[in-house]
């Protein structure tokens, strides 16, 4: 019974068909204590992640994967069984970010298909973009204003290296900073996410 399973036991289900610890039940009292200061771990759930990566139209191959704020690495894992050239996790909290390495080194999957895969432990807003294509992965990591920085930051490194870029939103609700880009288009989403890309010509920005 999946779905009894499910209500009793909530996010469990992946780490236990993948023999890792992504849950958000087993984070320790400091961890959460912290997540009321920033942003709570949440894992992503595996079946909407998979509807995102199905809405991107791209060569996986090209791009490198970023999630800002990776937590336990579970949206790292799954990106993994993707062709991606790269994917890289960016998880302030210490605790989470060493969870994210033991599962980083732990898992094994027959259909992996990217195993270029680094968790590193910093703030968000100062983390700098590597000048490849991209997908950027948010899942509600940061509050209004350390969003619009994180986006302005994208926006000079698409400046000064143009390239395609995709922003997946899950959860978007500060979706208007992304609409305030002059340098991102929406391409499409539901109410659980929304999808952004690079414009092939930067647009005026209102404001
Ligand atoms: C809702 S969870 C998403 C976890 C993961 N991306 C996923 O989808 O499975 C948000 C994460 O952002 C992290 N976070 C909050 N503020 C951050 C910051 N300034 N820099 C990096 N990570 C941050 C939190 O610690 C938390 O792990």
């Amino acid at each position: 019974m999946p779905e009894r399973r499910r209500q009793r036991y909530g996010d469990m289900e992946y780490d236990w068909e993948n023999r890792v610890n992504t849950t958000s039940g087993t984070v320790g009292w400091r961890t959460r204590l912290l997540g009321l200061f920033h942003s709570p771990y949440q894992p992503t759930e595996p079946a909407l992640f998979r509807e995102m990566m199905a809405s991107l139209a791209l060569e996986f191959d090209q791009f490198t994967f970023v999630d800002l704020g990776s937590g336990k690495g579970r949206t790292l894992l799954m990106a993994s069984e993707y062709p991606f050239r790269r994917i890289v996790g960016v998880e302030l909290i210490e605790e989470l970010h060493r969870t994210a390495e033991e599962n980083i080194r732990g898992y094994q999957s027959a259909t992996q298909q990217c195993k270029r895969i680094e968790a590193v432990c910093m703030d968000a807003r100062e983390f700098e973009f590597p000048t490849e294509p991209l997908v950027l992965y948010l899942f509600n990591p940061l509050p209004e204003r350390a969003l619009s920085e994180v986006l302005r930051r994208l926006e000079k490194t698409l400046a000064q290296a143009p390239r395609a870029a995709w922003v997946v939103y899950h959860n978007p609700l500060l979706e208007t900073a992304l609409g305030a880009s002059g340098y991102l288009e929406k391409a499409g989403g539901t109410a659980q996410y929304s999808v952004y890309r690079t414009t092939g010509q930067p647009r005026a920005t209102t404001g």
